[in-house]
């Protein structure tokens, strides 16, 4: 790995064994990419950049009486580096501002550094340097009339064909600039014919795989809501229209942040593709004050030559290696049982203690205890930001003291940036709510956000946090957020800087997990927003693992984790077994195996039938699951969006074994069924548990696995190799 300079063509090459990025300085100091793709040792600049122009750069020339074209690569459909609006160009910028005589940005090279090991940006998460054997380019680059200048790094890894991008803007005018628009990925290719996937949804209903040809015009995918959101994920593929999940060109494109943001894909009149991705739009307008600097979040962009399972074998690594980090392993490798589904908010001490018990004999070893144990929370018009155990309800010590004593770990659940207005803390600070309340606001589940753009307002929440985890030792705690940030008012930013609000309350989000993981580093958080409204990288650095949806019917469940898997690993995956009877208890954990596996449901209500075959699947959790599947590579086998089937596969990473999931989805029960497997040693000899015999791994891989035989409709087969 590493980042070439060749001074004379002042061109940059950034690579690993595996792939390339190319830019270069064009002479009027605007960087122009030239190339992104498998490895290449050169290129040559002409040759790429040679173009014919469009007809708006065309004029008729008197002298020779005959059509010419303007000289210049720059007009119309050059591949930008740090695209801003220029000359007849009318593809969108990645940044734009207010504020200045002339509000157009011009960005010229001024200089470049290159160093070992990455930028972090201030205030916000990013990938970790450790795993990734880091080195970067930094450009500096400034506005060709205006003190302002935007300092671009390009981070290239020795371990994966990814591109992290950084930038920050600083403000060095007289005056305070309004940004309106800041994008962390920003990236053209001189061709079209790419298609688009993305990953649409809503509650119960998150992360649902689609993929659209990418015609003229622009595709948007946004989400305005204060948080990455149910309805999109900020995260899209391009690929070549002829990719498939094994083969094929395919580009990721994300960014480490869980706020609002923006995709744009658009083709353009020259057949050149452009993709930006970042914060902009409805509800972001940023005030640069003068001698500050507004830090971009960390933007990533990765490249697969292998389809998509190229691109997701590489971001599982990335993310698992250079991202997640955790408090309390052990509690998250735990057999978990969390009370919601089972009791709601109707429980008292004795109610706690059955389930604890009851969980205990169906295997589970950490209980998280939800919703309702604080301050009046019966109801759940009332209490949250109450973050005080309600004595009448529940003797707390008493139901961690039972946990203790059955050697269970024990979590709790909190929804720290939220208030209800029935709550000692809105009638002690009404400001502290992020709502206008002389004209709205729409109380969504009796509730409104915290203005958590106030350092006061997270500060006290802080402090009740701090005080409640230091009486109470808990391993594990569940972080929710019921509730969208779209309508929200701040009292602390006032009039005229509302457009700041929902991308401070993100920063103050962020600053308040940041000091609660420092101060109680033993924790394991789990990240939740009414199921899985806030899966993305921001909250995957902070929170290991996050609820991946409140859909608790185990077959639309397949269709979250699957789509789910094509950005983020299993292991991070939140998945519990429940009481909804769409199949039987066997095939609900089966599925959530392929997850970090527990249960939601009232001990009590589980018959000694069903509990054998939890304890069935328990055994395989036990034996294979942290090395299997929570360490191991994931394959998607067949995909239920084609139609009529499920089939996902787990490899160790030495080979050693394999779990596979199927689980037919179709009436139809007569087929013919081969899978074929991934990623196992071609010559080693592995036995299966579906027939009991013993067979090459190329024969798995080459013919497949014979499921030729009755598996009805919603049932599942769990299959585990071992080598022998
Ligand atoms: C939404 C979460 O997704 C559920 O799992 C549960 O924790 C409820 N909130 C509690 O209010």
């Amino acid at each position: 790995m590493a980042i070439k300079f060749d001074d004379e063509r002042k061109l940059f090459h950034l690579y690993n064994d595996d792939f390339s990025y190319y830019f270069y300085i064009h002479e009027s100091g605007i960087p122009v990419k030239l190339y992104f793709g498998d490895y290449i040792s050169d290129i040559d600049i002409e040759a790429i950049t040679r173009q014919s122009g469009d007809w708006t750069a065309h004029y008729f020339d008197s002298e020779t009486q005959s059509e010419r074209v303007y000289d210049n690569l720059l007009i119309s459909n050059y591949q930008a580096l740090a695209p801003i609006s220029r000359g007849i160009d009318s593809r969108t910028p990645f940044i734009t501002i207010e504020g200045t005589n002339n509000d157009k940005l011009d960005l010229r090279y001024v200089s470049h550094r290159v160093y070992d090991g990455k930028p972090s940006p201030k205030g916000l998460p990013s990938f970790r340097e450790e795993a990734l054997a880091a080195q970067t380019v930094e450009l500096t680059l400034k506005d060709h009339t205006k003190d302002i200048y935007v300092i671009l790094s390009l981070t290239v890894s020795e371990n994966f064909n990814v591109i992290l991008r950084n930038t920050v803007l600083i403000n060095k005018t007289q005056s305070a600039l309004r940004l309106d628009r800041a994008m962390s990925i920003s990236e053209d290719f001189s061709e079209s014919g790419f298609d688009i996937i993305h990953f649409p949804g809503d509650w119960g209903y998150e992360r649902q795989f689609r993929r659209e040809k990418l015609v003229e015009g622009v595709k948007t995918i946004s989400s305005y809501s204060g948080r990455s959101s149910h309805e999109h994920n900020p995260f899209v593929f391009l690929a070549d229209g002829s990719a498939t999940e094994d083969c094929g060109r395919v580009y990721a494109f994300s960014f480490v942040f869980s706020g609002s943001f923006k995709i744009e894909a658009g083709v353009y009149k020259t057949g050149v593709t452009r993709l930006l991705l970042g914060v902009c739009g409805e509800d972001f307008a940023y005030s640069v004050a003068s001698g500050d600097k507004f830090y971009f979040p960390e933007g990533l962009m990765l490249y697969s030559g292998k389809g998509f399972t190229g691109a997701s074998l590489q971001l599982h690594e990335l993310i698992r290696s250079c991202l997640l980090k955790d408090g309390n392993p052990k509690a998250f490798r735990s057999i978990l049982l969390n009370s919601w589904e089972g009791c709601y908010l109707d429980f008292d001490t004795e109610k706690v203690i059955g389930m604890i018990e009851g969980g205990k004999k169906l295997g589970a070893e950490l209980f998280v205890l939800d919703d309702g144990w604080f301050g009046k929370r019966d109801i759940d018009d009332r209490s949250l930001g109450d973050w005080c155990v309600n004595e009448d309800k529940l003797d707390l010590r008493k139901a961690i003291a039972r946990c203790r004593e059955l050697n269970m770990k024990f979590g709790i659940w909190i929804e720290p940036e939220m208030i209800n207005q029935n709550s000692e803390l809105f009638r002690a600070h009404p400001e502290y709510a992020a709502a206008d309340f002389s004209s709205y606001p729409h109380l969504s589940r009796h509730q409104v956000p915290l203005d958590f753009s106030n350092p006061e307002v997270v500060d006290c929440v802080y402090g009740m946090l701090e005080k409640l985890f230091t009486e109470y030792k808990v391993d594990y705690v569940k972080w929710d957020h019921n509730r969208s940030v779209e309508d929200c008012y701040s009292p602390y930013l006032r009039k005229g800087r509302q457009g700041e609000f929902t991308y401070r309350n993100v920063l103050g989000y962020y600053s308040l997990i940041e000091r609660l993981e420092k101060r109680f580093p033993d924790i394991h958080f789990q990240g939740c927003a009414s199921g899985g409204g806030r899966f993305d990288l921001g909250t995957l650095y902070y929170f290991p693992e996050i609820w991946t949806s409140d859909e608790n019917d185990p077959v639309q469940r397949l269709f979250i984790q699957y789509g789910t898997s094509f950005a983020y690993p299993p292991a991070t995956m939140g998945a519990h077994v429940n009481d909804c009877d769409v199949t039987s208890y066997k095939t609900k954990a089966q599925i959530a195996l392929f997850g970090s596996y527990g249960f939601e449901l009232d001990p009590q209500k589980v018959t000694d039938e069903e509990a054998k075959e939890l304890e069935e699947v328990n055994e395989i959790y036990r034996k294979y699951h942290d090395k299997v599947i929570l360490d191991g590579t994931f394959y998607r086998l067949i995909s239920p969006f084609d139609g009529d089937a499920f089939a996902v596969e787990s490899v160790q990473k030495d080979k050693g074994a394999a779990i596979v999931l199927y689980v037919n989805l179709l009436k139809k029960q007569k087929i013919r069924r081969f899978i074929k497997l991934k990623g196992l040693d071609e010559k080693a000899l592995y036995r299966n548990d579906l027939d009991g015999k013993t067979y090459r791994g190329e024969f798995y891989m080459k013919v497949g696995l014979n499921l030729s035989f009755t598996v009805k409709e919603f049932q599942s087969r769990l299959i585990v190799l071992e080598k022998v």
